[in-house]
């Protein structure tokens, strides 16, 4: 099949150009490479031999993207372009809601002019807001609590009346928990400029002596000891749970939603320890405020995606393999196969 695979050049989108070659499937990517590099796609092609053409362009940008299909016959779209990170989009709403609205207003439109109707689009987590009761299922009632999170619910909500209007469009959104890691070959990886804000980035950064210490965000929830508890699942699987979708997108004129998890949760605590083990480096850390926001504990119930795409994690442990500091900025982490 021939993949359009937006935000490709990211994080998340690369590794699942890597795990979509691998499946033996073509790819076009688009990214503007607003916050990313064409590095990791070069470095894919290295790997594997196998070319990807890459468009350097904004989705909002209608007429270039009218262009790109009219050039090409894709078969399936993945929608990963779009701003995420969560603080951001408290301070610039706007700035969120006309990137990731507007991008997929255009491409659906795009889309629709040239007859291309299947469509896996990265959601999060985030759109369940403070979860009544965990694991968190699929069905349940969406209050995301910031700017990111509403954009997240209302493109699920934009996609679910596309399908109901009949012409045949095939949707598949996909509610990633806390993606961490890089592909085990160490060439792809998360690469955040700054100061990192989520908890694995920063240990990594820690480790390899960039940052002096983690600061644990509180160790008084109401959890076995004390520190918040996450669902952290590793991008290798996440990619391959977008292939899996891929292969069982549903019917004509339905939406499918899944959660992307590993449907276990890990403590603060423990993550720190399981990176100590595997890497065999310190992380020196002191407890701190708890950070304005943070929900005590949330993970994913994962037999809705184990049933209908007969998919689930491959990797469980916490175990980094090798930890680059590549000279300037790269940090580069990869997880083993538990
Ligand atoms: P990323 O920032 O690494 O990748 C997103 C890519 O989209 C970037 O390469 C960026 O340059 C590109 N992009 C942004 N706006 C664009 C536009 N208008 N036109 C073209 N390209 C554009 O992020 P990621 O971690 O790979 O996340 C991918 C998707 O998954 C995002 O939609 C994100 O919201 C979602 N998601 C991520 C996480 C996570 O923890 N990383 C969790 C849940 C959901
Ligand atoms: C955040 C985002 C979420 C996104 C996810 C993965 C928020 C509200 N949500 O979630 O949308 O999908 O990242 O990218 O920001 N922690 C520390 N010290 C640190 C960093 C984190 O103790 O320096 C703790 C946090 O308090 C939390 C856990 O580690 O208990 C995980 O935090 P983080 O990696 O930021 O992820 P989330 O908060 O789950």
């Amino acid at each position: 099949m021939h993949v359009l695979v937006t935000g490709g050049s990211g994080y998340i989108g690369s590794h699942t150009v890597l795990e979509l070659l691998k499946d033996g499937h073509q790819v076009s990517v688009v990214d503007n490479l607003s916050n990313s590099s064409e590095e990791s796609l070069r470095r894919i092609t290295k790997m594997t031999g196998k070319k990807i053409a890459f468009h350097n362009f904004d989705l909002v940008e209608g007429d270039q993207l009218d262009k790109l299909f009219s050039n090409n016959s894709f078969d399936v779209v993945m929608h990963f372009a779009g701003f995420k990170a969560v603080g951001e989009s408290v301070y610039k709403p706007i700035k969120y809601y006309q990137n990731n609205l507007d991008s997929t207003l255009s491409l659906c439109q795009v889309m629709s002019k040239h007859g291309v109707k299947k469509l896996i689009f990265s959601s999060s987590a985030v759109v369940y807001g403070p979860p009544d009761r965990v694991p968190i299922t699929e069905d349940m009632l969406l209050h995301p609590t910031n700017p990111y999170g509403h954009t997240k619910a209302m493109i699920e909500q934009i996609l679910s009346d596309i399908v109901q209007t009949n012409q045949g469009w095939e949707i598949t959104a996909l509610r990633y928990f806390n993606p961490i890691g890089a592909d085990e070959s160490d060439m792809i990886g998360e690469d955040p400029t700054g100061i990192p804000n989520n908890l694995v980035p920063y240990i990594s950064q820690v480790a390899v002596g960039k940052l002096d210490k983690l600061k644990v965000f509180g160790n008084d929830y109401d959890t076995p000891d004390g520190t918040g508890i996450r669902d952290y699942i590793h991008v290798t699987d996440v990619a391959k749970g977008h292939v899996a979708a891929m292969h069982k997108l549903p019917r004509p004129n339905h939406m499918a939603i899944y959660n992307l998890g590993t449907g276990k949760g890990n403590s603060v605590l423990e993550v720190i320890e399981a990176f100590k083990k595997a890497s065999g480096k310190d992380i020196p850390y002191v407890v701190a405020a708890r950070r304005p926001g943070d929900i005590a504990e949330y993970f994913a119930s994962v037999s809705k995606v184990k049933d209908k795409l007969n998919w689930q994690v491959e990797k469980i442990f916490f175990r980094p393999v090798k930890i680059l500091g590549v000279g300037s900025q790269k940090i580069l982490m990869g997880i083993a196969n538990s």
